[in-house]
């Protein structure tokens, strides 16, 4: 009898192993399948920022690896405007019309108001109302989040056109007479098109992270429902974004080295296997610790922070437009992000296509 009971829980543990194994083979993916970004005019450089703090184009450069950041300027516009441009530019490259959107995620720690979504907005002036829409808060990760969402709704055959987009305008929460926080942020958006993949290729893995023991060290102080705004947050100047710089880079270096190489191991990727690494361009000091620990060589490491700075929920997609035309079909990739919360994560994917 217990030989009887033992062989068919062994029998059962191969079954069970088996259909995991089909379901993983058969399962729908999601891809991305298309990518446009946007960036503002301004262009706000070092020597600029020299005349406003005391800090200097030197220590800018070796600390951060930061040479200029863009900036939207003009009465009105906010993150909402930057989305629109990113995603009417998608959807021209792609030949979609508004309508043809089931969802859109907009990542972001800068909407436009605490509600209505950013996302709700976006889609407001595409002209794509009723389409589903929402933001998800999860600071420089945010964009990582937002695709893994998305994908989701296409895995379980929910929608078939998902929109996500990361766009952050950094400074209406800078203060620009802050030197730690204002050499490093800058302003912009993209956004990528999911949809259902049947070649193999997509969105393979994700890790998602947070904890929020870290709060105290990347925050803005006021302006929530625990701190809002009065005279006094305002003379505090505590609606801007408060950074322990050295903290952050502690956890950063090592929770984005870490996840990013937990993903390839549970997927048997070695460095030689990865294509490119799309890293969340915080610090490229922090981007260069977390490639050695992949064994990537710097070919393989998508760096724009010199141009942009750190746009937060914007700067892995802005690395994708960057480098679109260069991706190719079946390129192994690995997002990697750390931010506020703290949150951080990775997604390992496979690339759908080859640019024209
Ligand atoms: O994207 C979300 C997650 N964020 C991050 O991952 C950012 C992580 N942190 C960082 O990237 C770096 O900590 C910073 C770039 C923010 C700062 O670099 P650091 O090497 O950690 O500098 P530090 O804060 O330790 O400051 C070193 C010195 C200090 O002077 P003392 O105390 O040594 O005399 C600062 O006061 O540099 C001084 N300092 C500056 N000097 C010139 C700080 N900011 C500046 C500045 N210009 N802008």
């Amino acid at each position: 009898m217990p030989r009887l009971i033992s062989s068919l829980f062994v029998a059962q543990f191969f079954l069970i192993s088996l259909l995991t194994e089909s379901y993983r083979m058969s399962r729908q993916l999601a891809a991305i399948t298309g990518v446009h970004g946007y960036l503002p005019d301004y262009v706000l450089t070092n020597q600029e920022l020299e005349q406003m703090v005391d800090t200097n184009d030197e220590w800018i450069v070796t600390r951060t690896g930061i040479k200029e950041r863009r900036i939207l300027k003009g009465e009105g516009l906010a993150t909402s405007d930057m989305g629109f441009e990113a995603v009417k530019g998608l959807l021209e490259k792609k030949n979609l019309q508004p309508s043809d959107i089931d969802l859109l995620i907009c990542a972001t720690v800068t909407p436009d108001m605490v509600f209505p979504s950013t996302a709700n907005l976006i889609c407001h002036k595409l002209g794509a109302a009723p389409t589903g829409s929402f933001d998800i808060s999860a600071a420089c990760s945010g964009f990582l989040y937002a695709l893994t969402t998305g994908a989701k709704f296409i895995e379980s055959g929910v929608y078939r056109r998902v929109v996500v987009v990361g766009a952050d305008k950094m400074s209406s929460i800078i203060d620009y007479q802050d030197r730690a926080t204002c050499i490093i942020f800058g302003d912009g958006a993209a956004a990528v098109l999911l949809e259902p993949t049947e070649n193999g290729t997509g969105i393979k893995d994700e890790i998602l992270r947070s904890d929020g023991s870290g709060a105290p060290y990347l925050h803005m102080k006021a302006g929530g429902s625990l701190r809002p705004a009065s005279i006094e947050t305002v003379t505090n100047r505590e609606h801007y974004a408060f950074q322990d710089g050295r903290t952050v880079f502690k956890f950063a270096v090592k929770k984005m080295a870490d996840v990013s190489a937990e993903i390839m191991e549970r997927n048997n990727l070695t460095g030689e296997d990865v294509a490119w690494l799309v890293p969340h361009q915080a610090n490229k000091r922090i981007i260069d610790a977390t490639a050695r620990r992949m064994g990537l060589t710097e070919d393989k490491v998508m760096l724009n922070i010199e141009r942009y700075g750190n746009t937060t929920a914007a700067t892995i997609p802005l690395c994708l437009w960057d480098w679109e035309k260069q991706l190719k079909k079946g390129d192994n990739i690995v997002l990697a992000a750390f931010g506020g919360g703290f949150t951080w994560g990775a997604v390992y994917l496979q690339w759908q296509y080859d640019s024209q």
